[in-house]
């Protein structure tokens, strides 16, 4: 794993050109920031094997979020005003990037989230944030992936949500979950809440269980998600889980146990796809990191940084403007998690693919489309 703080020299000099990163590297999400470090890593590293940019040698600064709105703040700062850094990339969670996200525009210092996907990210109410960009998919689109798997795949048409209540990603996606599954003709037969971090969900699941649902939806991050699943399966719960990307880690299946088995989530990429830009990553990711199959978080790692690099090597001049000018005229640009172009919102458009568990394992099920 890598260490809290990858080691580089401070400042930078007139030959290195320095980007950051911040990542919960510790704590509950700790898989989050890790596997999104070791993707940028990969992307950094090759540029440096090709001679850097303009000759100049690109450095990474990482600081760790410790899974706290607060301190992705504070590590944005410290990156734009201590660091000097052109760019940079993060959070993954939703509620963080979006306490990162002022930052960039007030310093005019581009930011791309690898992986946060609520709208608010890029958006301040209703005005697109400048300095602001993601490589992911949004989550209106996401809850609209799994209400329409639900419906026309599984036949569902009774599901209970249990959300988050402390989190814009899983309060956003319940929404958004909620208003296509009601269109399709389903029935929402409880919407209860849980906090991340909870040990004990059995109030929230007895209470769900009383109404006999086809399925539960918990858009949470992995540790809460496997937790709850194993006690739903205590309580007698037979029903599959429904779920978003938050549940993407190898973590997931060691807390779960299997319990899980029959459940489906929506994510960004596939292990099992056998388009080559995505089996040569796996093959350059496994050599890199001792065999590790990469998630989707090292994926979209890779993708960000892949954008930023770009930008960066064809900005007329090294500045937070120029850089973002060339961010935004990002199209067709080819990532290993689908083709990135950023529209108005500086969001991409691309499919979701579905995942299903079966022997505590990960299994490519679906693949929607916008
Ligand atoms: N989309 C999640 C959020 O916005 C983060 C996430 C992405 C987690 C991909 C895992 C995998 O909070």
């Amino acid at each position: 794993p890598p260490t809290a703080e990858t080691k580089v020299s401070a400042a930078p000099t007139s030959d290195t050109i320095v980007i950051g990163h911040v990542g919960s590297l510790t704590g509950n999400e700790a898989t989050f920031g890790q596997s999104s470090d070791n993707g940028i890593k990969l992307a950094v590293e090759e540029i440096n094997k090709k001679n850097g940019i303009k000759g100049k040698k690109v450095v990474l600064k990482t600081y760790d979020s410790q899974g706290k709105p607060e301190e992705a703040a504070v590590a944005a700062t410290r990156l734009v005003t201590q660091d000097k850094v052109l760019t940079f990339l993060g959070e993954v969670a939703s509620s963080r990037s979006i306490a990162m996200a002022p930052i960039a525009d007030s310093n005019k210092i581009p930011m791309i989230s690898n992986a946060s996907t609520n709208p608010k990210v890029t958006k301040d109410g209703d005005k697109t944030r400048p300095y602001v960009f993601r490589v992911c998919y949004i989550d209106p689109f996401q809850g609209t992936v799994m209400a329409k798997f639900a419906v026309e795949n599984k036949k569902f048409k009774k599901v209970a949500i249990l959300r988050d209540v402390g989190n814009d990603y899983s309060v956003g996606l319940a929404n958004f979950f909620t208003e296509t599954f009601k269109k399709l003709g389903g029935e929402i037969t409880d919407d209860v809440s849980f906090k991340a971090g909870d040990q004990d969900f059995k109030a929230q699941l007895t209470k769900v269980k009383g109404k006999n649902p086809d399925a539960l939806y918990v858009p949470g991050y992995y540790t809460d998600v496997a937790l709850l699943a194993r006690q739903a399966r205590e309580l007698g719960l037979k029903q599959p889980l429904m779920g978003g990307d938050g549940w993407d880690s190898p973590k997931l299946f060691e807390i779960a146990k299997g319990s899980l088995d029959g459940s489906y989530f929506s994510n960004h990429y596939s292990p099992e796809d056998k388009s080559p830009v995505v089996q040569d990553f796996i093959t350059k990711y496994k050599a890199a990191y001792g065999g590790a199959t990469p998630d989707a978080l090292a994926v979209l790692g890779y993708d960000a940084a892949s954008v930023a690099l770009a930008a960066i090597e064809k900005a007329k001049e090294l500045t937070g403007p120029a850089i973002r000018d060339e961010i935004e005229k990002t199209k067709d640009f080819k990532g290993v998690s689908g083709n990135i172009t950023l529209d108005a919102d500086h969001n991409p458009v691309k499919s979701s693919v579905v995942i299903g568990i079966e022997k505590n394992a990960q299994k490519y099920a679906a693949t929607i489309n916008p």
